[in-house]
């Protein structure tokens, strides 16, 4: 194996990359207590066990046979760890702890898994053997990598519902002090937005959903300058915009009554004051961070501000066009995303004051677009034109298809650096409350 150090091939940075996405969901699973991991922190999800099990069966079910032609070793857990569940209106899950195998077991599996894969990728880059099947291992290594590292993220939405004496605290670190961004609508003139990548291109790696590239005319239009806060939306909430159904369509409002719900799903009432959920404890509602919210309740929001949601296309490009009509790779330019531009990858579990970042300002001057809370749009979840699934993971995006999701784009303090390029698309059910998502308004003119 020590040969493999002294070859200079694409695919080692690749083994890097994944052993790091591998340390991120090691730290994520190391915040649970021990006695917790058989805990179902949401309801409508697996219990946490599940999710230790499945991040191995994901890469080893992906891989072995595809890439490494290399038997099996335990079939059960390959299956039993094969899918997570996104249910739709549907029942809960009624598994119990005792159903699940040890967390021995479980480490076990992951060990063997993880030693597996490394020793037979290994070789075949000894080999100089990179074309598996017609497909590049690069490209099912992207797919483990990107994997693993969303699920770093939506573990996080998981866990942040975890009762915090079932967690160990790992605080944020102190913010230094930031601009408060103006107030009042930017402007954004009548331009052009190049969505999506191109299979023609080069080596970039991107989700089926991400291709193909088109280039879509946007209209003029005004937009926040930084994303819906806390206080903002306390004022929505103070007008009756939970007891005003003119505001809401009717499956909102019908999710709305269902669930009894008053408030965003990170915010308590208690003893007359507002407080919010943070991952490791109550805080007193901070007023000038992004409120995170179901794309339903920013959809009333816009609605009563007499505002709306952005679509994917307006998003687009208010965060990447600029004054003199290009296209920027970034919101702030080409620089590849660091700790100066936004809150994201990993630095922090929370959220921060808008406008925190100078530095990542968009060429429009908007706050905040990448990083500090994924950003709803109105666009349904639906393929771009000359979209083909991925042979080795159909369902990925298709599954998703059905009008029941919506784009999110930007990111969260929980989002890899690796995911922020300018075409990768996030999706999500409208009443799923859980996820790290705000929003910004527009309006027309
Ligand atoms: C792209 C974040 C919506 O979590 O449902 C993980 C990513 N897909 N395993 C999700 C995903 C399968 C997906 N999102």
């Amino acid at each position: 194996m020590a040969a493999t150090h002294n070859i200079v091939i694409p695919q080692s940075d690749l083994l890097g990359q994944l052993a790091q996405a591998r340390r991120r969901t090691d730290q994520l699973f190391a915040i649970v207590r021990p006695e917790a991991l058989y805990d179902r922190p949401i309801a409508e999800r697996h219990r946490i066990i599940f999710y230790v099990g499945h991040l191995e069966a994901f890469d080893w079910n992906l891989l072995h046979e595809r890439a490494l032609a290399i038997p099996p070793f335990q079939t059960e857990f390959d299956k039993l760890f094969a899918f997570g569940i996104d249910p739709v209106d549907g029942g809960l899950p009624s598994d119990q702890p005792a159903d699940w195998p040890s967390l021995p077991q479980v480490r076990r599996y992951v060990e063997q898994v993880r030693q597996t894969i490394d020793d037979g990728i290994a070789e075949l880059i000894v080999d100089e053997q990179q074309q598996v099947h017609e497909l590049s291992l690069s490209t099912l290594l992207h797919v483990a990598i990107e994997h693993r590292l969303m699920h770093a993220e939506t573990l996080a939405y998981m866990l942040h519902q975890l009762p915090y004496e079932r967690k160990i605290a790992h605080p944020d670190p102190p913010l230094r002090p930031g601009a408060r961004p103006a107030s009042g609508m930017v402007r954004i003139p009548a331009g052009a937005a190049t969505l999506g990548l191109s299979r023609a291109g080069q080596s970039k790696f991107g989700w089926d959903n991400e291709y193909e590239t088109h280039t879509v005319k946007v209209d003029a239009f005004s937009i926040d300058p930084h994303m819906v806060t806390n206080q903002q939306f306390l004022e929505f909430l103070e007008a009756g915009g939970y007891q005003d159904s003119s505001l809401w369509n009717a499956s909102d409002w019908d999710w709305k009554i269902a669930g009894e719900i008053h408030h965003p799903a990170f915010w308590k009432h208690w003893g007359g004051r507002w407080l919010c959920r943070t991952m490791f404890e109550d805080v007193s509602l901070p007023l000038d961070w992004p409120v995170y919210v179901s794309h339903a309740e920013a959809s009333a929001y816009a609605r009563w501000a007499g505002k709306e949601l952005p679509t994917e296309a307006q998003w687009h490009r208010a965060a990447y066009g600029t004054p003199d009509g290009e296209e920027q790779d970034f919101p702030w330019g080409s620089t590849a995303p660091g700790p100066q531009h936004g809150n994201f990858d990993f630095h922090r579990w929370d959220p921060v004051p808008v406008g925190s970042y100078p530095q990542g300002r968009s060429a429009f001057g908007l706050y905040d677009m990448l990083g500090n809370g994924w950003e709803w749009t109105c666009t349904p979840f639906a393929p771009f034109a000359g979209f083909r699934p991925f042979p080795f993971y159909p369902g990925y995006s298709a599954d998703f298809f059905d009008g029941k999701h919506y784009v999110m784009k930007g990111g969260s303090a929980r989002t890899a650096a690796g995911l922020l390029r300018r075409s990768f698309r996030n999706w999500f059910q409208p009443h799923y409350p859980y996820v790290y998502a705000g929003f910004r308004c527009i309006t027309q003119k």
